[in-house]
């Protein structure tokens, strides 16, 4: 711990979990796309999160106003706003977590894939970067494609000499939050006590809910399974087509994206158990990157935990997403590497 402060009288109780009045560490959360959709709510989220100390807000545009907005919540983290790419290195120097939502979200019609050209690029200069000024913080990728953006994340933190697969993450977060939310309604049990792990990728059919673990067990018909499992996989289309040309899930989005950053601030301050699903390098299947199960702990990921039993169903589901979640992978390498 670099250093130690305690905290008393926290005003917030939010995302707070297993943590009491004890000593908790100093840490630096980055969030680059602070001004954006997701990044204003996810700012805000952050502020409230008593793990945070501090609290660097940049984007290439609008972040003066975010931040002195932010600032003034009375919780403990300071709050600094970053604007364009001159003051990038500093909004990343000292980052334990970096939280990227940057880029264009989807319209109606739209895959996250036809995203890949112009996130693409966003993506690899902000990896630059934070193989430069943060080479050890962990790197929450939400801006899509995800399943492509993460190995760009990859390529460019190998080239830079840093990369170091416990240290990367594809926040898959909200495919648990949606899977949690549709489950709980059909099984019409409280949503509070839901767990359901979801693995493959996060696009279309690589998103692979496995319901057939989820508790508290509900033994619901294969048809409603496979409307959970249809409606967990389009929920982002959902979204995108409620709001109509309006962009995509960003509230939500920025719920899961705080719940992702707190587990993985809980895991590097040495909380046991601390289990989340997400996208990283794997050798749960032959694909170099799958989402599972994750323990995570001080150094980022402590174990990839396997897939568990399936159903019939769900392993039909799995040989399924392969392909497509392996082009986008390859896709994502070939960018990095052109
Ligand atoms: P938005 O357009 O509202 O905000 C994006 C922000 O990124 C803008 O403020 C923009 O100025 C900023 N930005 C653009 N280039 C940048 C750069 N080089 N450096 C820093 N900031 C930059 O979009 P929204 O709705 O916030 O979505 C952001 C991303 O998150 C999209 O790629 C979207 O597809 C993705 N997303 C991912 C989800 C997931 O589950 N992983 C769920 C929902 C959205």
């Amino acid at each position: 711990f670099r250093s130690v402060k305690t905290l008393k009288n926290s005003s917030s109780h939010l995302l707070r979990r297993g943590y009491g009045s004890e000593a908790v560490p100093e840490r630096k959360v980055a969030v680059l796309g602070a001004a954006g959709g997701i990044g204003q709510p996810l700012a805000l989220l952050m502020k409230l999160n008593p793990l945070v100390s501090n609290l660097a807000l940049y984007d290439i545009a609008n972040t003066p106003g975010v931040a002195a907005d932010v600032s003034h919540i009375n919780t403990r983290s300071e709050v600094k706003g970053y604007m364009g790419d001159a003051e990038l290195g500093k909004a990343l120097e000292g980052s334990d977590v970096v939280i990227i939502p940057a880029g264009v979200p989807r319209k109606p019609g739209m895959t996250r894939d036809d995203l890949f050209n112009i996130n693409a690029g966003i993506v690899k200069g902000l990896c630059e970067a934070i193989a430069k000024y943060c080479p050890n913080a962990l790197v929450n990728m939400i801006s899509n494609p995800v399943n492509s953006t993460v190995p760009i994340a990859s390529e460019v933190f190998k080239k830079a000499g840093t990369y170091d697969p416990k240290r990367l993450f594809g926040v898959t977060t909200l495919d648990v939050v949606r899977a949690k939310t549709f489950y709980a309604g059909k099984a019409k049990v409280p949503v509070a006590g839901v767990n359901v792990p979801v693995v493959g990728g996060h696009a279309g059919i690589t998103i692979l809910p496995l319901f057939s673990q989820a508790t508290p067990k509900a033994n619901l018909p294969d048809e409603e399974i496979q409307a959970l499992t249809k409606r967990t996989q389009d929920g982002g289309t959902e979204v995108v087509e409620a709001k109509a040309g309006k962009g995509s899930a960003t509230l939500s989005m920025a719920y899961a994206g705080a719940i992702f950053a707190d587990a993985c601030l809980k895991g590097l301050n040495g909380v046991p158990d601390v289990v989340e699903c997400t996208f990283v390098q794997s050798n749960v299947t032959e694909l170099p990157f799958f989402a599972s199960k994750v323990r995570l702990g001080k150094n980022g990921v402590e174990e990839v935990l396997g897939l568990g039993a399936l159903s019939d169903y769900e392993k039909e589901g799995l040989e399924k997403l392969k392909p497509e979640l392996l082009a986008s992978i390859e896709k994502g390498i070939k960018f990095a590497n052109q």
